[in-house]
């Protein structure tokens, strides 16, 4: 099965079948627009005029609230992710692994409620990935990393393949054998690996995407061939490309039309079923991709299912 799907994934998930995929790897958006659109007023009865009109002719003051939008966004990103994380378990094997890629900001959050959600003798690793690029703040120690919680669903029955590592250069490479330094070592739960580099063939030009190597070490270690890897929040597809690279499939979801035109156009070689949306050919992608305005209208018509080459919205539903 290899699969993208363009669609909501709290609509998208109930639909595939159950106990499917190994490997559950998700990379959520820190800021769900919610937490930012939101406004918190308190509303008074007023003695006066009032600005707002209410039952009975009643008159009512509105004031902004002077709230900690930092916590606001926070208990929303929970209230966002935490039942799409339930709702896709469902689709994990009893020897599965969950990878959920976050931030300093959020991280200790959802390790709380992951634990709560899934047992904390179910918690195996955090992975920091470090990295290093961008601006470097005076006043702080600059943030260089992000996490990678590791949750096993039976935490004495999980995929980990030792042999399947890669291998990493010592750094004291004098204090070991010539052997020893020639073949390198395992990675430790600290992976250091550089971001996306801006001219690498690997870029694709989503804002957000992760490294390929980081997610092929993952899969690698994580699953068997021929086992389905899902990651429900799939941006520009890494996490699909680095299934196939190694004989692994893919069920990919996103509610970005940009976001599932890339990945299509990225994963075309690997030959994916395209769901809810239309095959977009690489002369129109191109095109799409330099008048991002203009794609975006047609795939607002491919929402609305008018066009005849458009698979039906319905035809989600197909995978259960
Ligand atoms: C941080 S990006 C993932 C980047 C990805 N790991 C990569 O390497 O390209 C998060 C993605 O989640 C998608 N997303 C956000 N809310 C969603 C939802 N409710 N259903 C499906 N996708 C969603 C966004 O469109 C975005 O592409």
């Amino acid at each position: 099965m290899r699969r993208i799907v363009l669609g909501d994934n709290a609509e998208v998930l109930p639909t595939l079948p159950e106990r499917s995929v190994r490997l559950i790897y998700i990379d959520p958006p820190f800021n769900t627009g919610r937490a930012q659109k939101r406004t918190r007023m308190l509303v008074t009865a007023s003695d006066g005029p009032g600005e707002r009109g209410g039952f009975g002719g009643r008159r009512y003051d509105v004031e902004a609230l002077e709230s900690s939008s930092y916590r606001d966004a926070v208990e929303d990103f929970e209230a966002f992710l935490m039942p799409r994380i339930k709702s896709a378990l469902r689709c994990l094997t009893d020897d599965g692994s969950l990878f959920v890629h976050l931030d300093y900001r959020e991280v200790h959050y959802v390790k709380v409620a992951l634990d709560r959600l899934l047992g904390r003798a179910s918690f195996m690793n955090e992975i920091v990935w470090a990295y290093d690029y961008g601006g470097r703040p005076k006043n702080r120690w600059p943030a260089k990393h992000d996490s990678l919680l590791w949750y096993a669903r039976d935490p004495d029955r999980y995929v980990f393949d030792y042999d399947a590592m890669d291998r990493i250069p010592y750094m004291a490479p004098g204090l070991v054998s010539k052997e020893k330094a020639e073949r390198g070592k395992t990675p430790t739960d600290v992976w250091w690996h550089t971001i996306v580099p801006t001219n690498s063939r690997e870029k694709t030009g989503y804002p957000t995407q992760k490294p390929l190597g980081v997610l092929e070490r993952l899969i690698k270690v994580h699953t068997e061939p021929g086992d389905v890897v899902l990651d429900f929040f799939a941006g520009s597809g890494t996490t699909g490309e680095a299934a196939a690279r190694h004989g692994r499939n893919f069920v990919l979801i996103d509610d970005n039309p940009d976001a599932v035109r890339i990945m299509s156009e990225r994963l075309a070689p690997f030959g994916p079923e395209l769901v809810g949306f239309p095959v977009i050919r690489e002369a129109d992608a191109q095109t799409a991709l330099r008048a991002p305005a203009a794609a975006q209208t047609t795939l607002d018509l491919v929402r609305a299912g008018s066009r005849a080459d458009v698979e039906p919205r319905a035809s989600v539903r197909k995978t259960r």
